[in-house]
């Protein structure tokens, strides 16, 4: 069967959008949790709305021009929202993700080399390293025959591959298994937004954290540091170690020339755990759920792998040489965005397209949203990986695609994380034949990521072709 033609057919699941109302009655009896649901139809074909229901004014921008205006902030009046960063404090403090100004353009001036392509090229042998651990694990559920959930499988691995390309330790090691363990904690409990607490509340109202949620953050920060004294203490000179750790040691102030203190160091790292394997995660789950549910794109994906690389070692240079793979990522992307929602806080009165947005009013600038626009794809709700294929750049719409992010704040490891994504994908799937277990019931929903509402289980057995 002509692979292009099956797979326009394919529509992967996501809530079916409501009215207001009724979207709005669909979260009530729902209880916390699914902004997803809360989103009515009109989200999906206006420029710019207001999600007319909630008492503090929030904001949806679609339209790129209006986005880039927001990302970008030259005005300086559209910071990132404060719900988010007091969410994210206790974990990672007034780090490069959530710092703004001054603070923020240092951190990043700093931390930048060490997530360049050079150092990713270096991190590839880590990647590649956790990878075959994780294979042996894969080997034996697909001889025992025991099924795995897809999610909690793509954590483990990319927590191992943040661990060891950052402080050169494995997730075997008692340190970093508890910062993983602990962090599924935090994730559980933060991740939920309080959505009607979202509604109910005035801006700028601080919100506390629950006790269970700063419990984790703390033990998260003591093992952090553990790892960070590993890397500074009077034998560990930084020459010792070759990671992205040592690399942010040693990384000096363009102006001061100051480094960072360890409390500094403590959040930073933080940060690389929270936003580089979370994402990476989110996105992997959804692309094997894809292949455990298409098994013809499964067999395009491994057919690109075989004639690329062969049965042998699949080496950096590969990764930029299969082109399906990386479609079917970016495809992934486009409708899982792991990052569904970049809120920001209109800090001044101003003029937003055709509406005025109050001072504090949240301004949502939803890669879920314009990434399923009407107006700004074709046919937005199937998946169709070749839409991103060179000879149909045409189609795309300039500023609808921004998984990674805009401006200035855009992903600091984009670049990590597409090889280790390509990477992962082309080994998993020219190994194994997923298949998804009750696929009917998998829902997406917007946790700290974009994630399933329940685990998906799979059965995994190795690939015959
Ligand atoms: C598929 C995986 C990933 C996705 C989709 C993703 C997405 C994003 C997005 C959308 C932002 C901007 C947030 C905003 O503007 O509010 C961001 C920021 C950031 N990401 Fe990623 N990310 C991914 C993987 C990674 C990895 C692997 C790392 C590190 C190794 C990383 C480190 C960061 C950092 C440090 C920032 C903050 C940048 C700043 O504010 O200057 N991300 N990411």
């Amino acid at each position: 069967m002509e692979p292009a033609r099956l797979m326009t057919r394919f529509r992967p699941p996501a809530p079916t959008p409501r009215s207001p109302v009724l979207s709005l009655l669909r979260v009530i009896l729902q209880g916390e949790g699914n902004l997803l649901a809360l989103l009515p139809a009109n989200a999906y074909e206006n420029e710019v709305g207001r999600l007319g229901y909630s008492r503090r004014d929030i904001i949806v921008v679609n339209e790129p021009a209006l986005v880039r205006r927001i990302l970008v902030n030259e005005e300086g009046i559209f910071p990132k929202n404060e719900l988010m960063v007091e969410a994210l404090d206790p974990l990672v403090g007034n780090s490069m993700f959530v710092s703004d100004g001054q603070v923020w353009r240092r951190q990043r001036m700093m931390i930048d080399p060490a997530l360049s392509m050079m150092r990713v090229n270096r991190a590839f042998a880590s990647m590649s390293a956790a990878t075959d651990d994780y294979e042996q694990r894969l080997d034996k559920a697909a001889r025992d025959g025991e099924s795995i959930s897809l999610d909690l499988a793509m954590s483990h691995l990319t927590a191992d591959i943040i661990c060891r390309s950052v402080f050169s330790t494995s997730l075997q090691s008692e340190t970093a298994r508890q910062v993983f363990e602990d962090f599924k904690v935090f994730e559980r409990s933060v991740a939920q937004v309080k959505l009607l607490r979202l509604i109910a509340s005035p801006a700028f109202k601080p919100a506390r954290q629950e006790q269970a949620v700063l419990d984790a953050c703390e033990r998260i920060r003591a093992h952090l540091g553990e790892l960070v004294d590993s890397h500074l203490g009077p034998d560990a000179s930084s020459t010792q170690w070759n990671d992205i750790a040592s690399q942010i040691i040693d990384a000096q102030s363009p102006e001061s020339g100051e480094r960072f203190t360890r409390k500094e160091l403590i959040d930073q790292l933080g940060v690389f755990f929270l936003a580089g394997h979370e994402t990476t995660a989110s996105v992997l789950t959804w692309v094997l759920f894809i292949l455990a549910t298409q098994p013809e794109i499964s067999r395009r994906v491994r057919a690109e792998v075989k004639t690329v690389a062969g049965d042998g070692p699949i080496a950096f240079e590969h990764i930029r040489e299969m082109r399906y793979v990386r479609n079917v990522f970016r495809e992934t992307l486009r409708l899982y965005p792991p990052i569904t929602f970049l809120p920001r806080v209109a800090m001044e009165k101003t003029r937003i397209g055709t509406l005025t947005a109050r001072r504090g009013a949240m301004i949502m600038v939803s890669p879920w949203t314009i990434h399923r626009h009407r107006k700004l794809w074709k046919a937005p709700e199937l998946f169709d990986p070749d839409r991103f294929d060179a000879s149909r750049e045409a189609e795309l719409t300039p500023g609808a695609y921004l998984p990674f992010g805009v401006g200035p704040r855009v992903c600091a490891g984009a670049g990590f994380a597409q090889v280790e994504s390509a990477l992962i994908i082309a080994r998993l799937a020219r190994r194994y034949d997923f298949t998804a277990l009750s696929p009917a019931k998998v829902q997406p929903v917007a946790r700290l990521t974009t994630r399933p509402s329940r685990q998906i289980m799979a059965r995994v057995s190795r690939a015959s072709d």
